[in-house]
């Protein structure tokens, strides 16, 4: 059987991470006056914290002083770890464990290429750190998602082409990084959303053993 690298996205693929993101962006958002929605926060998907709050000052038209910019981000990320702290085994996603199963069973390589700074932490939380032979999150990567340094350091991890990587991805930033770095990218979620993957599945459950023996068997030029 040929050997192709499967990189996972973190948050809202592997674990939903992404509600409590959202709801701790929330909360810094509208205590500084800036209102926020779930659409606002389709766009901080895949983004890593500082270009988050970056993002979430300008839309509100604010502008803070470094210091102040610090001590935000430090609120966001305690908010954030109070939820984290709570994660065990229960919040994988359903089917991951499956599909993971899998792939390890039929000799493919594993990878984890995200832009969070707590994805140790989390793979720790849901026990699950020991599945991965390539771990590249937020404190290995200078430029964040759409860039796609995250993916392309994963691939030379697992000494692999970029033609050979898989990618699945929850965020349209992260897709369009897996596009750029000319690996197969598959989302995870809405369709229309992340229309730009060359395949896009609600979640793990629609993805079978058959399709992942398809991709692993699939000559790329
Ligand atoms: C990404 C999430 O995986 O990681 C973003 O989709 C998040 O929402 C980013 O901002 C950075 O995460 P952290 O845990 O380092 O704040
Ligand atoms: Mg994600």
């Amino acid at each position: 059987m040929n050997k192709k690298a499967f990189i996972f996205d973190l948050d809202g693929v592997i674990v939903d991470t992404a509600k409590y993101h959202f709801l701790a962006w929330k909360k810094l958002a509208n205590s500084i006056g800036v209102d926020f929605t779930e659409h606002q926060n389709e766009q901080l998907k895949g983004v890593s914290r500082v270009k988050s709050l970056e993002k979430i000052l300008s839309w509100g038209n604010k502008s803070i002083s470094e210091d102040e910019f610090m001590e935000l981000m430090a609120l966001k990320n305690d908010d954030y770890l109070a939820y984290i702290k709570k994660m065990d085994e229960t919040e994988i996603l359903p089917d991951v464990d499956r599909v993971l199963t899998f792939l390890i069973e039929n000799d493919q390589k594993i990878a984890l290429g995200s832009a969070s700074k707590n994805a140790r932490m989390i793979l720790q939380k849901v026990n699950i750190l020991d599945k991965f032979e390539s771990i590249v999150d937020g404190n290995d990567v200078s430029k964040a998602k759409p860039n796609p340094e995250v993916f392309l350091n994963a691939a030379k991890n697992l000494n692999c082409n970029a033609k050979d990587c898989i990618v699945f991805e929850d965020s349209v930033a992260g897709v369009k990084a897996a596009n750029i770095a000319s690996m197969i990218s598959i989302g995870i979620g809405d369709k229309e959303t992340l229309k730009e993957a060359d395949y896009v599945f609600n979640d793990f459950s629609e993805i079978s053993n058959e399709f992942l023996t398809n991709l692993i068997n699939e000559k790329r030029t």
